[in-house]
């Protein structure tokens, strides 16, 4: 297989223009700022960045909820601004990445006032109707405890609109074919001005059937995600889409296409939530087993590996004890939980900014079946604001320095605080500091990133979980063009010795070279291999000894 599929071997970067950086003072981040962030960028080792929405929008879901998808938010600056940005993107060799919310449209939208306004308006199909109160209309909230209902009355269409998130989201009508065609305007327009893909918002419900009849489970229309990926390839052949689907892996491979024509990429979600049950329980087979789920069939399918994203950490789809036992260990207050289903919080402060616990994470992040999605403040352990409602309380501005706002701006209010004072503020957590402290979490995460971009095995290679007794500890082979890497990572709070065969007869007598430290690992007389992992401990090795592998690599 040809090795220019960009995204099996990148590092993408989540942000949001809005907490990134300001630049003209007014407390919001902005595209200009984020430019003269983009060495940072570069030296962190980011491949590819993916921009939260920054179309013009009323903000009341942050963005996710456009009422112009051909226009950057005046706040944010202009379509001139967005150009000149990814352009110094490029020529840092970074590609970019945007959110296309298309599910449905801000109640704010031209097209849904028009339809509201007039039955015989062009636009009135473009959304779903019902005269009257549909059946399922207490069924199928995205935000339980926020949001009562999928349906909401219209006074100026004397109908029921449908909205599968907030009321202000009316969904659009995707099975209208003129809806599509306009999705796929949407898509060619931002290609056109550089970006190399998307990152598909709620795919699951933009090809769900929707109505006032459908039942439980709508039907997907699979064929949208194949007519989307044709488009794309067309006009640009290495644009991509990454889909957001919370889903059962049988599912998830309908996603990719079972010959691999539909979505490229997909964040992997049960492995996500198995992966934070490890954490918390130190009990790592449920995670073994998610990953041997969801090995993807098809060469060019890929998962985004994460772990916190800009929602919740959502626990919906663990067994009963194992979501409690996450709430138990990382949200145990009412006001860190959120819709009855997940956690709100940041990372660092649910690990305790434990050192340990976080190199454990991340090292995990980046050594699962896939391509490494951070979160913008995950390499310098941000905390969050509690005080703020809902997942504002993880959408802080960025912390670059001790100074005013942690540097983020000069305004004397900004968008949302700055965290300010105790374990996570700015004073403390910032950028500047980390960057003059070799020893700092931010100058961990740029070697391990170096290391990664040197691994394409994990990229591209066949995982297997390597048998082992002890449950605490997930062993992981990748193998790829004859080379074979293994990781070892130990949930367990105490040291565990383990012993291990690395899979194949001819590797009985290799030596494993750690690619961390110099503490190699010489196999036994029997072929195996015996490695003492203090607590949450990990190792990345290669199999055989250094010089051999220099002269074997062929990339
Ligand atoms: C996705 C986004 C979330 C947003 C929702 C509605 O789940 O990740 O932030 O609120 O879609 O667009």
């Amino acid at each position: 297989m040809i090795t220019d599929l960009w995204y099996k071997n990148a590092v993408i970067y989540c942000l949001s223009v809005e907490s990134f950086m300001d630049s003209d003072g007014d407390g919001v981040g902005d595209f200009r700022g984020l430019a003269r962030r983009l060495d940072y960028l570069h030296g962190l080792g980011v491949t590819a960045i993916w921009l939260m929405p920054f179309q013009a929008s009323p903000g009341r879901d942050d963005g996710y909820d456009v009422c112009d998808y051909y226009n950057v938010d005046p706040r944010y600056g202009t379509l001139g601004d967005f150009v000149e940005f990814t352009h110094g993107a490029k020529q840092r060799g970074m590609r970019v990445l945007i959110d296309l919310v298309v599910n449905h449209t801000s109640d704010q939208h031209p097209w849904f006032q028009s339809a509201r306004s007039d039955p015989k308006s062009p636009y009135r199909d473009w959304y779903v109707w019902s005269k009257k109160k549909p059946k399922n209309a207490h069924t199928g909230m995205v935000f339980p405890g926020v949001q009562d209902s999928t349906w909401t009355y219209d006074e100026a269409a004397k109908a029921y609109y449908f909205h599968r998130f907030y009321k202000f989201q009316p969904d659009l009508n995707t099975a209208n074919p003129c809806v599509r065609a306009e999705l796929l305007k949407i898509m060619g327009f931002w290609i056109q001005l550089g970006v190399s893909g998307f990152r598909m918002d709620a795919v699951p419900f933009v090809i769900a059937e929707k109505g006032p009849d459908v039942g439980a489970e709508p039907k997907p229309d699979f064929g949208m995600l194949r007519a989307f990926r044709e488009f794309l390839q067309w006009r640009k052949g290495d644009s991509v889409i990454i889909g957001e689907a919370n889903i059962v892996p049988k599912e998830a491979m309908k996603y990719f296409g079972d010959d691999g024509d539909r979505l490229q990429m997909m964040f992997n979600f049960h492995a996500n939530q198995r992966l934070f049950y490890a954490l918390a329980s130190g009990d790592a087979e449920p995670l073994a087993r998610a990953l041997n789920e969801t090995r993807p069939r098809y060469g060019t399918a890929q998962w985004g590996v994460f772990l916190r994203n800009h929602d919740e950490l959502d626990l919906g789809r663990l067994e009963p004890e194992q979501r409690q036992a996450v709430f138990d260990a990382f949200g145990p207050e009412k006001d860190m939980q959120l819709y009855d289903r997940g956690i709100r919080r940041r990372l660092a402060p649910m690990l305790k900014a434990d050192r340990r616990r976080l190199e454990l994470a991340y090292s995990l992040m980046f050594t699962l079946p896939g391509t490494p999605v951070m979160r913008y403040g995950d390499e310098i352990a941000m905390g969050d604001d509690l005080a703020l409602p809902e997942r504002y309380c993880a959408r802080t501005p960025m912390q670059w320095t001790d100074g005013k706002n942690g540097g983020f701006s000069l305004a004397d209010k900004t968008f949302l605080p700055a965290i300010s004072g105790g374990g996570f503020g700015f004073q403390t957590v910032n950028v500047a500091e980390q960057r003059r402290d070799p020893g700092s979490l931010l100058n961990w995460m740029e070697r391990i990133i170096r290391m990664r971009q040197e691994i394409p095995e994990i990229g591209w290679g066949e995982c297997t979980v390597l048998p082992l007794r002890d449950r605490c500890v997930l062993a992981l082979r990748y193998d790829w063009r004859g080379n074979v890497v293994i990781f070892l990572h130990n949930f367990d709070a105490e040291p565990r010795e383990i012993t291990f065969r690395t899979g194949e007869k001819s590797e009985e007598s290799a030596i494993l070279t750690n690619l961390l430290s110099d503490e190699h690992c010489e196999p036994d007389e029997d072929g195996d291999h015996c490695v003492v992992l203090e607590g949450y401990g990990y190792r990345w090795f290669r199999v055989g000894g250094l010089d051999e592998i220099l002269r074997r690599r062929d990339v």
